[in-house]
């Protein structure tokens, strides 16, 4: 039967946490299949924001939505740098998200220099953890497979480790076995 992918268990747990109605965030929207299966969660009263500093991956995004039945005014597309989120999700929502998805790396067939980094990978953590509810959750899923994959997925995990346990819990879903350097999942809940 096998385990659940490192993909499918940042779905799952998104599943889990995400109500209909809620805000969500997908912090690298690339292909658009994590904003799919956001947009889909939060229903049509909810509202999903996506973000990709490369204009292709926003227009693929769009058309994943769009080809999905999504209606435009379901979800906001932003073409900026993830670190930057919280100048564009209204102050309003800030501290009621119920979730931020991060798929790290670059887009696949896409442009490989706008790949993500820690320098600005760190501080979109820490602004996703500002905007997320008391039991929200945070998933980020880390390549260490690529040329600096290694040290992003290292500063990530050391950040993860360093977060006070009396306010968050912090998890490492990873195989053990598996050859060259394969994805895993960081995920952070913000505790009630
Ligand atoms: C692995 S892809 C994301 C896959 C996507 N979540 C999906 O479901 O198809 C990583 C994306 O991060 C984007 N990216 C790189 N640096 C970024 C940054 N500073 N801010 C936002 N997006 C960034 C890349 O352009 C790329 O599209």
């Amino acid at each position: 039967m096998g385990f659940v992918s490192i993909l499918g268990m940042a779905h799952r747990l998104a599943q889990e946490r995400v109500q209909p109605g809620d805000t969500v965030v997908d912090g690298t929207a690339g292909g658009g299949n994590d904003m799919l299966a956001l947009v889909r969660l939060v229903g049509r009263s909810g509202c999903a924001y996506g973000f990709d500093v490369l204009p292709q991956a926003i227009a693929r995004t769009e058309t994943r939505l769009q080809e999905a039945g999504i209606e435009a005014e379901r979800y906001r597309l932003i073409t900026d740098s993830h670190e930057r989120m919280e100048t564009w999700i209204p102050p309003e929502k800030h501290g009621r998200v119920a979730c931020v998805m991060f798929n790290l790396g670059y887009l696949p067939g896409g442009d490989h220099a706008a790949i993500t980094t820690p320098a600005t990978t760190l501080p979109a953590l820490v602004a996703a953890l500002r905007l997320l509810r008391r039991g929200g959750l945070l998933t980020v899923v880390v390549y260490p497979g690529h040329a600096g994959g290694r040290e992003e997925a290292d500063a990530v995990e050391r950040w993860a480790a360093s977060l006070p346990q009396r306010e968050f819990q912090s998890l490492l879903y990873r195989f053990a076995n598996q050859r060259k350097d394969p994805p895993y999942l960081l995920a952070v809940e913000k505790l009630g």
